[in-house]
C-alpha cells in the first residue's frame, strides 16, 4: 500500500513488530461498517460512481461474510485490519476496490473503528452493570432485616443489615454506570474526514458518514481527530474505578466466607477445594475478581504512559492503544 517508492521490503522483524493485525482483527465489524458508510457518502457526493460504490459495498459484504465464517486471516504482510480488508476486497472485485480509500487515511479510519468498538464495549458493560444492580437490590430486599455487624477499621462497630451493606455497592455501581455513560457521550463524534491529519480536498460530507455510523456529528479539529485517544482512556479509567468497587466487594466475600467469620457460604460452583484439607472452600472466584482489578488498573496505566508526550498528530505508538483496552474489557 505504501511501499511503491521503497526499493526493499521490511525486514522480517520489522514486519513482525509493525503489524497490528494479530489484535486489531477484532475491529473487523467496525471496519466494514465504517467503509460502507464512507463509500455510500463518496457515491452520494459523486466522488465515485454509483456502479463502483455498489461493487464495493457488495464486496465488503462478501469479505464480512468470510470473516464471520472463517475468522480474519492473519497475514503480517497486510499489517492491519484496514489493509487486510482492502486487500481481500481487491482480490474479490478488482480495480474498483482501490477507490474505497479515496478521501480517507488509515488514521481517521482507525480512530473511527476504535471509537465504534469502545462504544459497543460501553454498552455491553452497562448491560452487565444493570444486571449486577438488579442482583444487588434483589438480595438487599431479601436481607432487609438480616442483622450483621457494621465495621470500621474492620472492628465491629454498630449493627446494620446485609441489605443496607449490599445497597452501598448498588450506589457504587450506579456511579460507575454514570461514568461509562459520560464517556460514551463524549466519545460520540466521528473522526472520518480528518484523513491523515489535515483533511481532504475532496468534497466529502462528514455529517452524512457521522450520521450513518450513529455519531452525534463530526469532530471539529482534524489534528485532534486522528490523535485523540481520550475515549479509550475514559473507558479504561471508568473500568479501573469499577474494578476497584468489584475488588472491594470480592474482598468482603473473601472475609465473610473465611472460617473465623462464617457469615456466608459460597456456592460449590464458585469455590475450589483441597484434596488434603477437606475443610476448605476457597473463594477463588472472588479472589480472581480482586486480582483482575490490578490487571485492569495496569491496562489503564499502560495507555496513559503510551499517550504521554506524543506530539500531534498520529504516531505509531498509538497502535498500542488497542491491546490494553481489549484486555481490560475481557477481564471486566
Ligand atoms: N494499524 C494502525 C493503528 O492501529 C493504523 C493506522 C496506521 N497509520 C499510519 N500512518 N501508519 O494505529
Amino acid at each position: 500500500m505504501w511501499g511503491g517508492r521503497f526499493a526493499e521490503g521490511p525486514a522480517a522483524v520489522m514486519r513482525e513488530i509493525n503489524a497490528s493485525i494479530p489484535f486489531d482483527k477484532r475491529l473487523w465489524q467496525q471496519d466494514i461498517a465504517g467503509s460502507k458508510a464512507h463509500v455510500a457518502m463518496l457515491a452520494a457526493q459523486k466522488i465515485v460512481t454509483d456502479a463502483d460504490a455498489a461493487e464495493i459495498t457488495r464486496g465488503l459484504d462478501a469479505v464480512a461474510a468470510e470473516y464471520a465464517e472463517k475468522g480474519v486471516p492473519v497475514d503480517l504482510a497486510l499489517e492491519d485490519i484496514h489493509m487486510a480488508t482492502e486487500g481481500r476486497l481487491a482480490e474479490l472485485i478488482g480495480a474498483p476496490a482501490g477507490r474505497l480509500h479515496t478521501a480517507r487515511s488509515r488514521n481517521d479510519q482507525v480512530a473511527t473503528d476504535f471509537k465504534l468498538w469502545v462504544r459497543d464495549a460501553i454498552d455491553a458493560v452497562d448491560a452487565g452493570l444493570q444486571a449486577l444492580q438488579v442482583a444487588l437490590v434483589t438480595r438487599a430486599d431479601e436481607h432487609a432485616a438480616s442483622v450483621m455487624p457494621g465495621f470500621t477499621h474492620l472492628q465491629v462497630a454498630q449493627p446494620v443489615t446485609l441489605g443496607h451493606h449490599l445497597m452501598a455497592y448498588y450506589e457504587m455501581i450506579g456511579r460507575d454506570r454514570s461514568r461509562f455513560a459520560d464517556a460514551r457521550k463524549r466519545l460520540n463524534r466521528c473522526p472520518l474526514g480528518a484523513a491523515a491529519l489535515a483533511g481532504t480536498g475532496f468534497p466529502i460530507d462528514r455529517h452524512r458518514t457521522a450520521e450513518a455510523l450513529g455519531f452525534e456529528g463530526p469532530t471539529d479539529n482534524s489534528l485532534d481527530s486522528v490523535s485523540d485517544r481520550d475515549f479509550a482512556l475514559d473507558y479504561l479509567m471508568a473500568a479501573t474505578q469499577l474494578s476497584l468497587h468489584l475488588s472491594r466487594l470480592a474482598e468482603e466475600f473473601i472475609i465473610w466466607a473465611s472460617q473465623p467469620y462464617g457469615f456466608v457460604k459460597l456456592p460449590d460452583s464458585y469455590s475450589t477445594g483441597s484434596s488434603i484439607m477437606p475443610q476448605k472452600r476457597n473463594p477463588d472466584a472472588a479472589e480472581l475478581v480482586r486480582g483482575h482489578s490490578g490487571r485492569i488498573a495496569g491496562c489503564m496505566t499502560a495507555l496513559v504512559m503510551t499517550m504521554k508526550g506524543l506530539p500531534l498528530a498520529y504516531s505509531k505508538d498509538m497502535q498500542d492503544d488497542k491491546p490494553p483496552v481489549f484486555e481490560a474489557h475481557d477481564l471486566l
